[in-house]
């Protein structure tokens, strides 16, 4: 049986070139299960929160700033987000630590993308890394949240080869391009509800994954 429309809350704080590639999605992929309610960034002059109103989504700025501490900010944002009732959250360069409060009270429920084949690679800077280990290998990752930074239960990779001589500007473009496909297909997954967290485990269509799915994207 399909689910009730997945009511999604996505949180940046940066170009929201992600949040675009949902936006795109949710307009043109057939039978998708995600409603994006809500954009929600910590910073004012984030640019994802023009596209936001471009396609009509309510937008909300919460500056971590004017908080005393994460956990104040945390809280802020979770009230924020209560008026819109999110089945899932998504984090699309959201460049935050969530408080343990904060994961818990959305337990299995956020997804995060982070620029590397995790567990390779977690943290910042991640293409200039991949170069200076003359990696044949780079891509992306789409995980559930828990409290452990980038450490998450994995549900769908992309893999790319690292070219001869390229920057780290190209590679990082050429993993975002990536990032565009698999994330709201991930998404979706969860929307439709063939993925989920259970046990710390991702299951997909109720078996748990050993390792995500992996895509190879050729070039
Ligand atoms: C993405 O590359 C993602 O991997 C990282 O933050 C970046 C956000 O980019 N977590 P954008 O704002 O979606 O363009």
């Amino acid at each position: 049986m399909k689910k009730a429309r997945c009511s999604t809350a996505i949180l940046i704080s940066g170009g929201g070139t992600n949040l675009q590639a949902f936006i795109n999605y949710v307009a043109n992929e057939p039978g998708n299960n995600l409603e994006l309610s809500v954009v929600l960034s910590n910073r004012s002059d984030a640019y994802g929160l023009q596209r936001a109103k471009q396609a009509g989504i309510p937008t909300v700025c919460i500056e971590h700033g004017r908080f005393p501490g994460r956990e104040a900010f945390d809280d802020a944002v979770a009230k924020s987000l209560h008026n819109w009732q999110p089945d899932l959250l998504i984090l699309a360069g959201f460049m935050r630590i969530l408080s343990a409060g904060f994961v818990h009270r959305y337990a299995g429920r956020i997804l995060n993308i982070h620029p590397s084949l995790l567990p390779a690679y977690p943290g910042l800077g991640t293409h200039q890394r991949v170069l200076d280990a003359g990696e044949s290998w780079h891509g992306s990752t789409v995980h559930f949240v828990t409290e452990a930074l980038d450490e998450g239960p994995g549900i769908l990779q992309g893999r790319i080869p690292v070219h001869a001589d390229e920057t780290a500007a190209q590679l990082a473009a050429r993993v975002q391009a990536v990032e565009h496909q698999i994330y709201p297909q991930a998404a979706n997954w969860f929307a439709t509800g063939r993925a989920a967290l259970v046990d710390n485990a991702t299951h997909l269509d109720n078996k748990a994954l050993k390792a995500p799915i992996l895509i190879d994207f050729p070039e």
